[in-house]
């Protein structure tokens, strides 16, 4: 879901219809706005796409210089227009738009219905607009104080704007647990559930942290915590620019964050590598800003993550183990908050989350923190996040991040951002085994130099294989089932290459272990199943070879992200995307984007809507 707000100079209506189509790549099914003017309260929703909404609105020429708008994916109730935010109270008076979920809303709304209050929809959210409007009845209560005292009553994750008739120049936004985002203009303040939103608009944003409200004026922004204690706060400055939001000529935001990778790694070796590294033993060339007894202190690490991400702490889970000798286990964060893993000491808790605000992995640090707390020093927890979202709740949550430097990625598949995770990963392991001595100097200068040949390796790619996989992808589109195998470090990138398939082309793949093949997927395979094969020459290239050709012998087709001009591999593959001579350690950074191209011209094939699958939604703030 998406909220954004206005209150300022200009019309409303189009700055909130801006600002959720900003905000349409987070997956919606409905949209709405409410604006105040005159004295009046003026509510249009639609279900479906944002266009319907603009339809709506287009006619009524609204001069309404405050209002708050929203898109909805559903959780509580169909996607209908009923169920549309935003909500109202009984008169119609005032309107809130929410995202999240009201875990106490059964019982608040049959308190509230008791007492009179009529209401219209299936929703969670309309407790609010309601629970409020009884506030407000309440001789004394301001707007503000009949938020604050609504928001004490409720249970769950919530993000809410709301406006009301009677109080014209004011726009109320609180938080708990869900992100929200204020920014200031010239004379006009913004509020919205991400930034993209308010990019095009101005730079200068404050964040909301959990438990805080605030009232916005044309005259300013007042933040309080929900005791209603009034807290000094100063908007910090966002390093985008507009222009990071558009499609800049590309067909889809997916393609054009697919080319922007090489500019991602780049960028993460200038903010990672110290410059003056001496190659002395015992010092490391990274700089990630952590602290030094990290590197001493922790004997293990466990990860957690969902999606993309999960496949990126898998990569992280290989280089950790194998290059830094540190035990690593890598969880579902949705798994690991009901199912913890025993208690072991010097542990460190990494989360990784592109968005910073997937609730399942909050969930799972937040509980890791707390079933610490009271425990000795060595046994207490150590948080460490790994976001491209250094202004996210999960930013706000642990102390230390590694800001992966990704930039803004709009596209519901996570391309770049991947990318740019697995180079968080690949220098947090040289912090630790250079620290450690895991390596030595000789080691880590040969990483550093592939580390380093990387962005033009990916150009060479892009370049050379796009147009070949797009052609190649013909042949595709109406094929039901893919396999996609790898063995070792390329074991996620076969998992990776399988989800981007299964989100945007909607053709049912599967990732597995080269070496599980014969274990049961093998009875899967004939000749419309088409198996794709990472194998890069090291450690497990031949057996990953003849793992390969065990699906041959099944007429299966056999696609092979493979060397350049490897000629063994050229007799066993039908089909060869080819990635330039690499490390086999640094290879997944490279044979990622042949499987990334590969879904996305599928799915752009079969004339998909590539950047919003359905069902998906960009971050997934609900557990
Ligand atoms: C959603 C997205 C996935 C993403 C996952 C984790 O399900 O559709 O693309 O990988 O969330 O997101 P995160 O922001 O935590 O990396």
């Amino acid at each position: 879901c998406g909220i954004v707000g206005y209150i300022g100079t200009r019309a409303a209506t189009e700055i909130l219809l801006a600002g959720l189509e900003k905000l349409e790549y987070r997956g919606y099914d409905s949209a709405g706005v409410a604006t105040v003017s005159e004295g009046n309260l003026d509510c249009v929703r639609a279900k479906g796409k944002l266009c319907n909404l603009q339809e709506k609105l287009e006619s009524l020429n609204n001069p309404a210089r405050l209002g708050i708008g929203h898109t909805r994916w559903a959780t509580h109730g169909k996607p209908e227009e009923y169920n549309a935010h935003p909500h109202t109270d009984t008169n119609r008076r005032l309107a809130v738009v929410q995202n999240g979920i009201i875990e106490n809303y059964r019982d608040l709304r049959s308190k509230l219905k008791a007492k009179g209050h009529e209401f219209r929809s299936e929703t969670d959210t309309e407790v609010i607009p309601h629970l409020i409007a009884d506030y407000l009845s309440v001789s004394g209560n301001s707007f503000l104080d009949a938020v604050r005292q609504a928001v004490n009553d409720l249970k769950g994750a919530f993000a809410i704007a709301a406006i009301c008739a009677d109080y014209p120049d004011e726009l109320i936004v609180a938080r708990q647990q869900a992100p929200l985002v204020i920014g200031f203009g010239q004379g006009e303040f913004f509020c919205a559930s991400d930034t993209p939103a308010l990019v095009q608009y101005t730079k200068a944003i404050l964040p909301l942290e959990n438990g805080e409200l605030a009232r916005i004026t044309p005259l300013g922004v007042e933040v309080y915590n929900f005791a209603g204690d009034k807290l000094r706060k100063a908007p910090r400055t966002l390093n985008w620019n507009p222009v990071m939001v558009e499609k800049q000529g590309f067909r889809h935001f997916m393609l054009k964050e697919i080319y922007e990778q090489p500019g991602v790694v780049r960028a993460c070796l200038e903010a990672y590598l110290s410059s003056g590294w001496q190659s002395e033993a015992g010092t490391s060339p990274i700089n990630l800003g952590l602290p030094s007894e990290l590197f001493s202190e922790v004997q293990q690490i466990q990860i957690v993550a969902c999606g993309t991400s999960w496949h990126a702490a898998l990569v992280g889970k290989y280089l950790l183990e194998q290059l830094a000798g540190i035990p690593t286990n890598v969880h579902y964060a949705s798994e690991f908050r009901y199912a913890p893993p025993p208690l072991t000491p010097n542990t460190l808790t990494i989360g990784i989350s592109q968005s910073g605000e997937t609730a399942d992995t909050l969930a799972a640090l937040t509980m890791e923190q707390q079933r610490r707390a009271d425990k000795e020093p060595r046994w207490q927890a150590r948080l460490l996040g790994i976001t491209n979202r250094p202004e996210s709740s999960l930013a706000q949550l642990v102390p230390h991040i590694i800001d992966t430097h990704g930039g803004i990625e709009i596209g519901v598949a996570a391309t770049k951002s991947f990318v740019a995770q697995l180079m968080a990963f690949y220098c947090l392991t040289l912090d630790f085994a250079a620290h450690r001595q895991s390596l030595s100097t000789t080691e880590i200068e040969k990483m550093l130099g592939g580390l380093q040949q990387l962005p033009a390796q990916m150009e060479l790619i892009l370049e050379s294989q796009e147009r070949y996989i797009e052609e190649l992808a013909h042949s595709y589109v109406d094929t039901t089932d893919f396999i996609f195998v790898g063995r070792g470090i390329s074991f996620p990138i076969a998992l990776e290459g399988a989800l981007k398939l299964k989100e945007i082309s909607y053709i049912h793949a599967e990732g597995y272990p080269s070496g599980e093949l014969k274990h049961g997927p093998i009875a899967l395979l004939d000749a419309k199943v088409p198996v794709v094969s990472i194998a890069i020459p090291g450690k497990v290239y031949e057996k990953a070879l003849s793992n390969a050709q065990e699906a041959k012998a099944r007429d299966s087709e056999l696609i092979g992200v493979t060397q350049l001009n490897d000629e063994e591999a050229a007799e066993i593959f039908d089909k060869i995307l080819p990635v330039p001579p690499v490390d086999e350690l640094l290879s997944p950074i490279l044979t990622v984007i042949p499987l990334q191209l590969l879904a996305y011209h599928i799915a752009a094939r079969r004339g998909l809507d590539v950047d919003q699958p359905r069902n998906l939604a960009k971050s997934v703030t609900v557990e």
